[in-house]
């Protein structure tokens, strides 16, 4: 097993290269990036020889037409972007398995009955500008364009420049709801991210359900000093706060229910080894079932953050950052994908419920929205360990052909 999924099918072959994260292994693909820049170039090459129509929506989403735009349309894709360090399949499965898709469908004469589009989601990892499903929320009027375009990366850079750059007007950003309208049923397929096909022994589920879930930043403050000079009873030391609040975090989330918290990423300014920091953030994603305990849990971290701070002499300022409230998708897509699935294969399809964020789930709140899981053995994801079978792609990409084939 290798983390490119070069073996697996011929389209994540083709993007093995783009992207590589050569210190922590998998892929770094972020929004408007180099490697996502050649993502977007492959994709819109793959749909034009497939014949499709390509065009840029104003949110920076690309969407690939099957025939004329137009209402009731039937919209399958996914993302190209990844978090640090991610793997092969969250995200480019989806896009890749539905150009293989309309590649058979055309091959076997099939025409749409209605329009029909491949969709590639801007950010949906909101791993450049901290936002997730960006693209999605803009389209849907989620975000608001000023928010969203004053929303910084890493290197203080806006996502107003970042468009501007990439040709994108930053003034077009924002809802469209003519084009979201139009959107009759939206199916995105992707790499499970946990191991419910691998204990069911199947090799494609439906979605039932996402965790609500959300990111806040906490910036602790205290006094920037010297870490030799300093007698440890005069410090007002951030990080001693961050470490202490990040430290309680699991034992207080296991106290509620199907509650996760976790802090994975962290920045100490100035960031010296000889240098008491003078400020430290943390940005804590936190996800429940039920969204009251979500905001109970992220009030409770809030609390434990404000008496660590106190207590080591400093102050803390914690930001919401995103939120995503808990999604059920609805019987409707659901009902006549599964009909169509059991329909060929004559085995119940397995409905399981996600703990990860989707695009299909922003959508949903607008559109009847559809997800189709394909299982992933290893039950890593975010990870370049994450990985799907090339039966099981193969099986994936089966499932949306034949749902493509049935509702258009
Ligand atoms: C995206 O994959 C998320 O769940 O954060
Ligand atoms: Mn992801
Ligand atoms: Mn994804």
């Amino acid at each position: 097993m290798t983390d490119s999924g070069a073996t697996v099918l011929p389209g994540l072959a083709e993007i093995a290269d783009v992207g590589r994260d050569h210190v922590r292994g998998g892929y770094t693909r972020h929004l408007l990036d180099d490697a996502e820049r050649t993502l977007r170039d492959w994709f819109v090459e793959r749909a034009t020889r497939l014949g499709l129509d390509v065009e840029v929506d104003r949110n920076g989403n690309t969407w690939a037409w099957w025939g004329a735009p137009g209402p009731d349309a039937f919209v399958t894709g996914s993302h190209l972007d990844s978090v640090p360090g991610g793997g092969a399949f969250d995200g480019p499965l989806g896009v890749v398995s539905a150009l293989d898709a309309v590649a058979r469908l055309q091959a076997e004469g099939h025409r749409p009955s209605r329009p029909t589009a491949i969709a590639v989601f801007a950010e949906e990892e909101g791993s450049r500008f901290g936002v997730a499903c960006l693209g999605s929320r803009l389209l849907s009027g989620a975000i608001s364009p000023a928010r969203a375009l004053a929303l910084t990366d890493a290197d203080g850079t806006s996502l107003e420049a970042v468009l501007a750059s990439a040709g994108i007007d930053p003034s077009g950003v924002g809802a469209d709801p003519d084009r979201l309208s139009g959107i009759g049923t939206f199916v995105e397929l992707h790499v499970e991210q946990g191991r419910g096909l691998v204990d069911l022994g199947a090799p494609v589920a439906l979605a039932s359900s996402i965790l609500g879930h959300g990111r806040w930043r906490f910036r602790f403050t205290g006094q920037g000093n010297h870490a030799g000079a300093t007698l440890m009873a005069d410090r007002r030391d951030p990080m001693v706060a961050a470490a202490a609040v990040i430290a309680g975090i699991p034992s207080l989330a296991r106290q509620h229910g199907d509650a996760r918290a976790t802090v994975g990423r962290l920045r100490s300014v100035p960031g010296g080894t000889n240098v008491i920091a003078s400020a430290v953030e943390f940005w804590l994603d936190a996800r429940a079932g039920d969204d009251a305990v979500t905001q109970t849990v992220v009030a409770e971290i809030t609390a434990t953050a404000r008496a660590a701070a106190t207590a080591n002499g400093g102050d803390v300022e914690v930001t919401e950052e995103s939120w995503s409230a808990r999604v059920d998708f609805p019987d409707g897509p659901r009902t006549a994908i599964d009909r169509v699935l059991v329909g060929a294969g004559g085995r119940p399809v397995p409905v399981l419920p996600t703990g990860a964020g989707h695009d299909a789930g922003v959508l949903s709140a607008h559109v009847p929205s559809a997800m189709l899981f394909v299982r992933n053995p290893t039950g890593v994801s975010h990870a370049p360990e994450e990985w799907s079978d090339v039966d099981d792609c193969a099986a994936g990409v089966d499932a949306l052909t034949r749902v493509m084939r049935e509702l258009t």
